[in-house]
């Protein structure tokens, strides 16, 4: 069985003063808050153990606006992150909820056009190892930054000032039981952060990570006060799925 791990802790700091009065992830995009976008994701590929992970500041709020699941079909465990320490420092808080099973997580900030259930399939059909999506994108240089070489990434970038490629690796990640002890090994990067970039590279270097494309429009709703109106008119313009 596949697990679900949405992680919507960090500090919203690029969207201040939006995120004094609450977290990103739960502010309006399209006609909800922003969160409901992922719980959605993975309820349509048929994921309903959601594990949320957020900071000690507004886990009430998302509590108090997701609840149990039930609205959602599905079933939610929370876990707070004490400090904004990077995303793989998030994700080693899911190891108990992962049970030795394998996971997709997404970042609670990430919006789509268009499911990413094709990507779930995939990963299905892989035996083991690691899955990310890649995105073709203008601006690279904000995101982690994939080189492929045939059909194969032979590296990843994180935020690079000169990036080798257009193809942005987005927020959304499967994994099998073998991440928890890669996340031990990864040490805080120059910004100070356990990178979700250096967890992908270790499966790289193993051979052992594989991509799907993104389909259709895609933002990283966290960025920019332009790239929460983006999220918004992606969302409000997307087609029922
Ligand atoms: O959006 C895709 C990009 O997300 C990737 O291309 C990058 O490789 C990846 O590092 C990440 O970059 P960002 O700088 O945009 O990450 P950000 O700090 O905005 O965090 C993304 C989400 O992860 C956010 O919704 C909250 C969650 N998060 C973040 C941190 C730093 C946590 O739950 N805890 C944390 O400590």
């Amino acid at each position: 069985m596949l697990r679900g791990v949405i992680l919507a802790g960090g500090l919203g700091t690029r969207l201040h003063p939006l995120t004094k009065v609450t977290s990103k992830h739960l502010l309006p995009v399209g006609n909800e808050p922003m969160i409901f976008h992922s719980v959605k994701q993975l309820t349509t590929a048929g994921i309903t153990d959601i594990l949320i992970v957020t900071n000690p500041e507004y886990v009430g709020a998302f509590v108090s606006t997701l609840g149990s699941g039930k609205e959602f079909e599905c079933e939610f465990t929370y876990r707070v992150q004490e400090e904004a320490k990077g995303i793989a420092h998030a994700l080693a808080l899911a190891e108990g909820f992962a049970a030795g099973g394998k996971i997709a997580v997404l970042l609670g900030d990430n919006i789509f056009e268009a499911p990413i259930h094709h990507a779930v399939f995939d990963f299905h059909a892989q035996q083991a190892g690691a899955r990310v999506m890649l995105k073709e994108v203008e601006d690279p240089e904000h995101y982690g930054v994939a080189t492929l070489d045939g059909n194969r990434i032979v590296a990843i970038e994180e935020k690079p000032r000169y990036p080798k490629s257009n193809y942005a690796v987005v927020g959304v990640y499967f994994y099998d039981a073998s991440v928890f002890d890669i996340i031990r090994t990864v040490e805080p990067s120059a910004r100070g952060e356990y990178e979700i970039t250096d967890v992908n590279n270790a499966y790289m270097y193993r051979g052992d990570l594989e991509y799907s494309f993104v389909r259709g429009k895609w933002v990283d709703a966290g960025t920019t006060f332009d790239s929460l109106t983006e999220a918004h008119q992606i969302l409000l313009n997307a087609a029922d799925w």
